[in-house]
């Protein structure tokens, strides 16, 4: 079949609770943010001896020149174009980001998911969700080593995901709260601080293990919040979690400097988001004016970027 122009759209995530737990087993919740758009373009090549461009993260060039960090990139259109019975297609790519990437924000995973749904678009072909997440993980995969699935989920979700030992549930919940995100502009080592975790955790097992096992509970616990949408009990999990975070040591100054402009801004509760080390903090907000009030006072006190997330309310099934 001769391809037409294709394109896919996902959205970044962000770790509401359970980061570094969920290593050990413990739940998390993850939630997309729709306000923050990955937006996938294929075009098909025409001409003999045209391989097809790729454009994207502010590079542009022919696709055998693509810099190492593309290559999930590529992975996501070889293992697409397979699924649509055309290996040997050859299709430009242009993808375009409302986030920045290497902040915790599932760019990746988002890219890839993009790209696939662009491919399978330019061709006209249909995929069960399972399908897509089986080769956005296939191309996850050439980036993150073992990537557990929560950023391929996450990205193209509509509502909350709840996520242990390998499992993600859609939990099919709204939340009736602004989210703000802050960038602090400094690149995070999400490998770094999963070490730091793992080092802690066989150096000082029993106080890593009640922390670790804090960290679940409260995610385990914030289910019900959102399902009452108690979004102020929500919100002091979130800033409980920030602590315990930073007293395993994967926060920054930069990060609790961050938390505080928010909570005293009056957010319902603030923490880092990810793994830490940099990255973003998130902050949750009864209303539109209470975010705008926060993303101001995270802005004067050194974020580099903020967003707000508008209330997961429509997407979600009742
Ligand atoms: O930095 P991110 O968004 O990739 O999140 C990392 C989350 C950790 O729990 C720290 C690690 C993991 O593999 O779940």
């Amino acid at each position: 079949m001769i391809p037409h122009v294709g394109t896919g759209q996902t959205v970044a995530k962000i770790i509401l609770l359970g980061e570094h737990s969920v290593v050990y087993g413990y739940p998390a919740i993850a939630l997309p943010m729709h306000s923050l758009k990955m937006t996938a373009r294929v075009e098909p090549v025409r001409g003999g001896h045209n391989e097809g461009t790729l454009t994207g993260l502010g590079w542009s060039g022919p696709i055998s020149k693509a810099p190492a960090h593309f290559a999930s990139i590529l992975r996501a259109r070889e293992v697409a174009a397979e699924f649509v019975g055309d290996p040997d297609g050859l299709l430009s790519i242009t993808t375009e980001s409302e986030f920045p990437a290497q902040r915790g924000l599932g760019s990746s995973a988002a890219a890839a998911g993009a790209v696939i749904r662009a491919v399978l678009n330019a061709y006209d072909a249909k995929a069960t969700a399972h399908e897509i997440f089986t080769l956005t993980q296939e191309a996850e995969t050439i980036a993150h080593g073992q990537p557990s699935g929560l950023d391929a989920v996450t990205t193209s979700a509509t509502s909350p995901v709840h996520f242990q030992a390998g499992r993600t549930t859609d939990l099919g919940l709204p939340l009736d709260a602004w989210i703000v995100i802050a960038d602090s502009g400094i690149h995070g080592s999400t490998r770094e601080t999963v070490g730091h975790v793992r080092s802690l955790y066989e150096n000082s097992f029993r106080e890593t293990q009640e922390s670790l096992s804090r960290l679940g509970k409260i995610a385990e616990g914030a289910v019900d919040n959102l399902r009452s949408s108690d979004i102020s009990q929500l919100g002091i999990k979130m800033t409980e979690s920030h602590g315990i975070l930073a007293d395993l040591g994967v926060s920054t100054v930069q990060l609790d400097e961050l938390v505080y402009a928010a909570l005293d801004a009056g957010a319902l509760g603030g923490k880092l988001t990810g793994g830490g080390g940099g990255g973003c903090v998130i902050a949750l907000a009864h209303s539109y004016e209470d975010a705008q009030r926060i993303s101001d006072a995270m802005r004067e006190a050194g974020a580099r970027a903020t967003w707000t997330q508008a209330p997961l309310l429509n997407e979600v099934v009742a």
